[in-house]
């Protein structure tokens, strides 16, 4: 394997994902051992041409950010935040500012954006049947709206 071969998946369209909105992705992640195991991801359009990404797990509960309401964001938009107990998070740096877990961070993913495409970089995730590593269809969203 050359230095060229690091594994990168598109997981969307840059176009999907409106400036200053973020996106749940659930993925699949290829482990060592030859597993796939779930990988939920929030990728957060900072600006037109630039994108960060976070694995959607709260530091405190290790719920989904977006739990409860479906919603990523403060009210004023300006940070992350988790619909449990409410712990804000810096967007740029995924650090939590305020809350339960105050100077814990999001676990930041590698992204690139290569032509029309958001990619995940350096994790090698499961491909769907057109050679992409997401599924349009996210259940995180899913359940959201049926809890329990
Ligand atoms: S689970 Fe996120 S703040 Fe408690």
């Amino acid at each position: 394997m050359s230095a060229s071969d690091i594994a990168v998946f598109a997981i969307c369209e840059a176009e999907s994902i409106p400036p200053g909105g973020a996106k749940a992705f659930s993925l699949s992640r290829l482990m060592a051992d030859g597993e796939a195991r779930p990988f939920r991801i929030v990728v957060v359009r900072v600006r037109p041409r630039q994108f960060v990404g976070y694995v959607n797990s709260c530091p405190h509960g290790k719920v989904w950010l977006n739990i409860g309401d479906g919603t990523f964001f403060t009210q004023d938009k300006s940070q992350l935040r988790c619909g449990r107990h409410g712990a804000r998070f810096d967007i740029a740096s995924g650090l939590c500012v305020e809350g339960p877990c105050a100077g814990a961070s999001l676990e930041p993913i590698p992204l690139a954006l290569m032509g029309a495409d958001v990619c995940v970089c350096g994790i090698p995730l499961v491909e769907d049947e057109d050679g992409r590593g997401y599924d349009e269809h996210d259940e995180t969203m899913e359940i959201m709206i049926h809890p329990g």
